[in-house]
């Protein structure tokens, strides 16, 4: 489904959010810099996440296991003026990293697609290294009822036909909705971090609440 999507992918993102995933990336990549270590974006898909850090300072490892993704991801940072992230095929379930090797791990809107959310968020521990950071960014639905009626009715109705009339996959767009009602969040979510032994685990809505950030660190 990943493979199908990428081509259109960043016109997708930033036509659906109204280009504010820019302004939730730069929160991500704030929360996990500045630091000396490097940083692991994870299921970085076309890289913008990666990016974020990068202009930051942050010294970039991204990985994800869909090649088209990461083809794609790669083109991008060829064009970044300093030293660009790496990018690495590696699936979220088992990366090809030793323990303990980086100073944060970032994952925006990846881990609701993760088929083991537990398993992820225990690789995520286990990469970081003692006191590091992990930001995660997620999808949510608004608490403030107004708000999560347009947000539902956009997210069912409009969103779906949008991605249906733009992208090449017609049912990527229809399962986004279905996989956000799905997913644990805000304290359900900190409780599933802090289960895989982060700890720390915090959350603060973004736009209203249709997104949060995650925020926890694996213990010093
Ligand atoms: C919705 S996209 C998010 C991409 C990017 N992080 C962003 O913010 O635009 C989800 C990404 O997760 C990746 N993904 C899903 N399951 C994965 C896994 N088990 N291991 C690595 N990447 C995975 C997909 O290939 C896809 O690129």
């Amino acid at each position: 489904m990943f493979g199908a999507v990428a081509p259109r992918y960043d016109l997708l993102n930033h036509l659906l959010s109204a280009s504010l995933d820019r302004l939730w990336r730069r929160r991500a990549a704030a929360a996990v810099t500045p630091t000396e270590g490097p940083i692991l974006d994870l299921c970085c898909g076309t890289g913008d996440q990666a990016v974020a850090i990068h202009r930051r300072g942050g010294e970039v490892v991204a990985a994800d296991f869909c090649v088209p993704m990461l083809a794609l991801a790669q083109r991008k940072y060829r064009k970044l003026d300093r030293r660009p992230p790496v990018g690495l095929a590696g699936d979220a379930l088992e990366l090809p990293f030793a323990g303990a090797r980086f100073a944060g791990v970032t994952v925006s809107f990846g881990l609701r697609n993760v088929t083991d959310l537990d398993g992820a968020l225990a690789e995520i521990q286990r990469v970081l290294e003692p006191g590091g950071r992990a930001a995660i960014l997620e999808f949510t639905v608004p608490r403030n009822r107004l708000l999560r009626g347009i947000y539902l009715f956009y997210f069912r109705r409009v969103l779906p036909l949008v991605g249906r009339l733009i992208s090449p996959s017609r049912s990527a767009y229809s399962y986004l909705p279905e996989s956000v009602l799905e997913f644990p969040q805000r304290e359900g979510f900190v409780e599933r971090m802090e289960r895989a032994g982060l700890t720390g685990g915090a959350w603060s809505d973004l736009s209203g609440g249709i997104v949060a950030l995650y925020t926890a660190q694996r213990a010093p």
